[in-house]
């Protein structure tokens, strides 16, 4: 039974996962989706595993049950699992599930019923069809503490980091991953528009931003935040910072609201670097 593996949840982070953890050998099993489709191609892309629709007790087979569904489905999933469950019990069995910011405690049914629960959280961005690096790639972890033993493992496996989190800590850790993700995105999409609507054409655009953003990132790499800051808010050129409000008053109103919220951010975070 070891190195056995359900999937429950076959979107971006269960095919990812699931693909990853196959090409180490870990033998998978069923794939579980509601829709047909979306099983199919998830046992495609894992190259291995079993489409279906339902929670069926083929399920517990498997040492491990990877919980990939949106974080809103965690409770139910587990709730439904656990009826599952009812007759054989989940005893040695290891159930995780993927979310960032909903606590294992959503697992408890599971573990009602005999399993090790725990959340293993990647602090990566899966998109679809992207293999996104593993290597040295924060997996969250909190839960139980044979269930937490088995993630870190994983984590060592896949060439992550592991690090423990308090659970009450990850709504915090989930939303800090926002700021350097979608949030990421947020600013250089709405820049890509601005650019657009200054002239450029859309590829223009993003490949200029890009640049900067790449740079961005490379200087906060090398030489952290304080040494990084550059613009307006940085040299106090506040009738810079009046111009670009001018400008973005003219766009739809969550842009000058974005622009107003990250200049009072960058002013906090200035000052308190100045300290
Ligand atoms: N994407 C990321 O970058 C990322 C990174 C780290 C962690 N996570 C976490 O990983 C989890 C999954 O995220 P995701 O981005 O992979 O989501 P996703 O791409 O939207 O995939 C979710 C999958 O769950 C299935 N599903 C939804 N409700 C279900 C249910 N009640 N029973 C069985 N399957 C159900 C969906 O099936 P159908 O398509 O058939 O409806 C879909 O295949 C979330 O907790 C998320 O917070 C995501």
């Amino acid at each position: 039974m070891k190195r056995t593996l359900a999937i429950i949840g076959a979107g971006r982070v269960g095919r990812g996962l699931g693909r990853r953890l196959a090409e180490r050998g870990w033998t998978v099993g069923p794939v579980v989706s509601r829709s047909p489709r979306t099983a199919r191609a998830a046992a495609r892309a894992i190259s291995g595993g079993r489409p279906l629709q339902a929670l069926v007790p083929e399920i517990l087979r498997a040492h491990l049950i990877l919980i990939a569904v949106p974080d809103d489905a965690i409770a139910s999933v587990a709730r439904r699992l656990a009826k599952v469950a009812a007759h054989e019990g989940l005893a040695g069995h290891v159930v995780l599930h993927t979310s960032g910011a909903v606590p294992s405690t959503a697992l408890a049914p599971l573990a009602r019923r005999g399993a090790s629960v725990a959340s293993m959280h990647p602090l990566q961005t899966f998109a679809p069809g992207v293999r996104p690096r593993l290597e040295g790639v924060t997996f969250a972890i909190e839960g139980q503490t044979s269930a937490c033993r088995l993630a870190r493992s994983l984590a060592h496996e896949l060439g992550a980091k592991p690090v423990l989190i308090h659970p009450e800590a990850k709504a915090l850790y989930h939303a800090a991953g926002a700021f350097a993700s979608p949030h990421l995105l947020a600013a250089l999409a709405a820049g890509a528009a601005m650019l657009e609507k200054a002239g450029f054409r859309e590829r223009d655009a993003r490949a200029a931003l890009l640049r900067l953003a790449r740079q961005t990132l490379e200087n906060y790499e090398r030489l952290g935040a304080a040494r990084s800051w550059t613009g307006p808010v940085s040299r106090g050129d506040r009738a810079t910072i009046r111009r670009h409000e001018g400008a973005l008053k003219k766009l739809p109103r969550e842009f000058l609201a974005a622009y107003r919220a990250l200049t009072n951010l960058q002013l906090r975070l200035l000052r308190s670097a100045a300290r």
